[in-house]
């Protein structure tokens, strides 16, 4: 399963939810792979400490590197450049947009999903930073969303100063310290937000795999040519 994370706004945890959701998927046993398809190369400096469960490689490595993996994670970049973005969503199997409650984010993950719409990938948009003292902003951020028709992940991934703490020491947010060196009491709240995303993005790509049997992007046929049976 190839999971791109994209969105054309910059901070609102790509790096974060790319980092988090392959980590989680790592702690199952499944092999796993983190491209980072980011010119910053976040994600790769996010790892560069050799601490989180899986590897982190380049896009231009990702061919080799993503061969015998079951779930590849590939972070995307904040871009409005139309052909890069479209090259991202042909090569995914299922794409998550992660949305802040701002208006701007909202607006953006909107234009996305406009685009996105026009292949028949499955996609949804998962709110990110939510501030558990503004739940009706992420009600509200939901309706909107919802309102264009766009699928949100149910859970939500919430506002916590764990995620930074485990960015600076480049460990997932179930290991987050504080300054002081005491595990921060909220961390498992994060971790286990991006448990339930992993789970419900299998369930959305098994549901559309049902209702629309893959098919190559590029129209390859790799059936073996003696096994091809002519028209
Ligand atoms: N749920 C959260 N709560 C608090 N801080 C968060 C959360 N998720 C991410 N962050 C922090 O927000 C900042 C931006 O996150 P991240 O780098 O993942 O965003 P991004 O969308 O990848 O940004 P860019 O567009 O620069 O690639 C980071 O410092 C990260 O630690
Ligand atoms: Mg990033």
């Amino acid at each position: 399963m190839f999971i791109t994370v994209f969105g054309q706004k910059g901070g609102v945890a790509k790096t974060c939810s790319s980092v988090h959701l392959a980590a989680s998927w790592s702690q199952q046993q499944k092999r796993v792979v983190l491209v980072d398809a980011d010119r910053n190369r976040s994600a790769t400096a996010y790892g560069a400490r050799g601490l989180l469960p899986c590897p982190i490689v380049p896009i231009e490595a990702a061919a080799k590197a993503t061969r015998s993996a079951e779930i590849v994670v590939t972070d995307g970049q904040a871009s409005s450049n139309e052909e890069e973005m479209k090259n991202l969503v042909e090569g995914a199997d299922f794409i998550l947009l992660p949305t802040t409650t701002q208006s701007r984010s909202i607006e953006l993950t909107i234009e996305m999903a406009q685009m996105i719409n026009k292949y028949k990938i499955p996609y949804a948009a998962l709110l990110v930073k939510v501030d558990s003292r503004k739940e009706a902003a992420a009600e509200n951020a939901k309706e909107c969303l919802e309102g264009f028709d766009i699928k949100v992940l149910n859970v939500q991934i919430p506002l916590l100063s764990a995620f930074e703490q485990a960015e600076t020491e480049g460990v997932t947010v179930d290991q987050a310290i504080d300054k002081r060196g005491r595990a921060n009491p909220r961390r498992m709240a994060g971790w286990s937000a991006y448990c339930a995303a992993c789970k419900e993005i299998e369930d959305l790509y098994e549901e559309h795999k049902k209702l629309n049997p893959i098919q190559s992007p590029i129209g390859w046929d790799f059936t073996p040519m003696e096994q091809r049976v002519s028209a």
